[in-house]
C-alpha cells in the first residue's frame, strides 16, 4: 500500500517513482503597471541622468505601481492571463508556486493572498524567495511535482513591487535606477513525453546558490538578527529597509554564473549552444546580458531583452520576457529556448525547455 500524505487537494505519495511525465507551458500571461517613469522623471527626484543610466544599463524606463497595489495584485493579473491563454479556469489547479522578494506582509507568504484573489482555498500556495533566480527555482520545484506525478497543473508566478521599497533620494541612486515593478506567469501542465527532441516540454532545471555573497546584495531590516524587534528607529535611521548592493560583485559573478549555468544545462541534455533558439536571460543590466552572450557565443539576435522598458522585474523578469518574446512573435512552437538568471544571495540556476 502507497502512504499518501493529503496537503489540500494535493496528494504526495510517497516514495511514488520518477515517471516519463514532464511540464509542459500551456498558459503564459504578464502584466505590468500602467505607470511609466522614465529616467528623466527619476532625475527629478535624485541626482541622476538618462545618459549615466542608459550607458551603464541600458535602461530607458520602468513601470511603478500606484495607490494601494500591491505584489499579490499584479501577480493576479499575470495569473489571470496565463489561465485564460491556456483555456483554464483557477479551479483547474492542482498548486501554485509564488517567487517574490517583495511580498503584500511578512507573513504570511504572497501565495496565499493570490490564491484568494483568485477564488481558491485548500490547494497548496507556496512563496520562493530566491530573489532574481526566484523564478527558476519556482519552475524547478512544480517541475519536481509534475515529473512525480503528484500535480497535473501548476501556476507558476513571479511577481515585484519594488517600487515602495526603495530609497528615491540621491542616497539609493545606484539601486532605485535598476528596479522596476510587473508580474508574470505560466501554467505548467503534466505530459507524457513520447519524443524528447520535438515535443513541447521543460527539460530540465540546474539550480545554484552561494551564501558567502548573502551581503552583497540584500535588505538589512526587518530582521530578527539584530537585538531584540524587527524593526527599530536605529534601523530606520540608517535606511537598513532599503537594498544594498556591491555592484562591482553582483556584475563579475553575473557574467560568470549565468553562462556557467546555460552551458551545464546544454551538457546536461546532449544539446550545443547553436542548438538553441532564444536565450531569456535575466534583466539586470544589458552590459551584463552583453556579456553573458558573448561568453556563450550567443549572437545577439538570439538574445531577447526587455530591460529597456521594464528595468530589474526581479522573479518576475523571466516570466514577463518569455511572454514578450511570444507576443513579438520572437518565440514560436518547436524553439528551443534557454532561460539563466542570477541574484541576492547569490542565487543563479538555468532552465531548457522546447517550446
Ligand atoms: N546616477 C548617477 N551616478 C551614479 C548613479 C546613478 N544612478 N549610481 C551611482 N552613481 C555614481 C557613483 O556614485 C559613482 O560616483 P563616484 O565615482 O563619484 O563615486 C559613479 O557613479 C560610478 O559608480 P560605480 O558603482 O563604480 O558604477 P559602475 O560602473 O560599477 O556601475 C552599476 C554601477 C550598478 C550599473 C553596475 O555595478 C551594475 O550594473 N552592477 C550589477 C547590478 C545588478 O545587476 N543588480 C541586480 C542584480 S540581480
Amino acid at each position: 500500500m502507497v502512504a499518501c500524505v493529503t496537503i489540500g487537494q494535493l496528494v504526495l505519495k510517497e516514495g511514488a517513482p520518477v515517471t516519463s511525465l514532464r511540464s509542459r507551458v500551456i498558459g503564459l500571461g504578464s502584466f505590468l503597471p500602467p505607470r511609466v517613469v522614465t529616467n528623466d522623471d527619476l532625475a527629478q527626484i535624485m541626482d541622476t541622468s538618462d545618459e549615466w543610466i542608459v550607458q551603464r544599463t541600458g535602461i530607458k524606463e520602468r513601470r511603478w505601481v500606484e495607490g494601494v497595489t500591491s505584489t499579490s495584485d499584479l501577480a493576479v493579473e499575470a495569473s489571470r492571463r496565463a489561465l485564460d491563454s491556456a483555456g483554464l479556469t483557477p479551479e483547474d489547479l492542482d498548486m501554485i508556486f509564488l517567487a517574490t522578494i517583495s511580498p503584500d506582509h511578512f507573513f504570511p507568504g504572497s501565495g496565499v493572498f493570490l490564491q484568494t484573489k483568485l477564488g481558491l482555498a485548500g490547494i497548496p500556495a507556496i512563496d520562493v524567495r530566491q530573489q532574481c533566480t526566484g523564478f527558476i527555482y519556482a519552475l524547478s520545484m512544480a517541475d519536481q511535482y509534475i515529473r512525480t506525478g503528484s500535480a497535473r497543473k501548476i501556476l507558476v508566478v513571479g511577481a515585484e513591487v519594488h517600487s515602495k521599497g526603495l530609497d528615491k533620494s540621491t542616497n539609493g541612486r545606484d539601486i532605485t535606477v535598476l528596479f522596476g515593478d510587473g508580474a508574470g506567469a505560466v501554467v505548467l501542465e503534466a505530459m507524457e513525453v513520447n519524443n524528447p527532441q520535438l515535443d513541447s516540454h521543460l527539460l530540465s532545471t540546474h539550480l545554484y546558490t552561494d551564501g558567502a555573497h548573502a551581503e552583497d546584495l540584500w535588505v538589512p531590516a526587518v530582521s530578527t538578527a539584530y537585538d531584540e524587534q524587527i524593526v527599530d528607529q536605529r534601523m530606520l535611521d540608517r535606511g537598513d529597509q532599503y537594498p544594498k548592493m556591491n555592484g562591482r560583485q553582483v556584475f563579475v559573478h553575473a557574467v560568470k554564473r549565468m553562462p556557467e549555468a546555460v552551458e551545464i544545462a546544454l551538457e546536461h541534455n546532449g544539446y550545443q549552444i547553436d542548438d538553441v533558439d532564444l536565450f531569456v536571460f535575466h534583466q539586470a543590466n544589458l552590459r551584463i546580458n552583453e556579456a553573458v552572450a558573448h561568453r556563450l557565443g550567443a549572437p545577439e539576435e538570439k538574445v531577447f531583452n526587455t530591460i529597456e522598458k521594464y528595468a530589474n522585474t526581479t522573479a518576475a523578469t523571466i516570466p514577463i520576457g518569455l511572454d514578450e518574446a511570444v507576443k513579438a512573435g520572437r518565440l514560436q512552437p518547436g524553439m528551443l529556448v534557454a532561460l539563466a538568471a542570477f541574484g541576492g544571495g547569490f542565487t543563479w540556476g538555468s532552465a531548457l525547455l522546447r517550446w
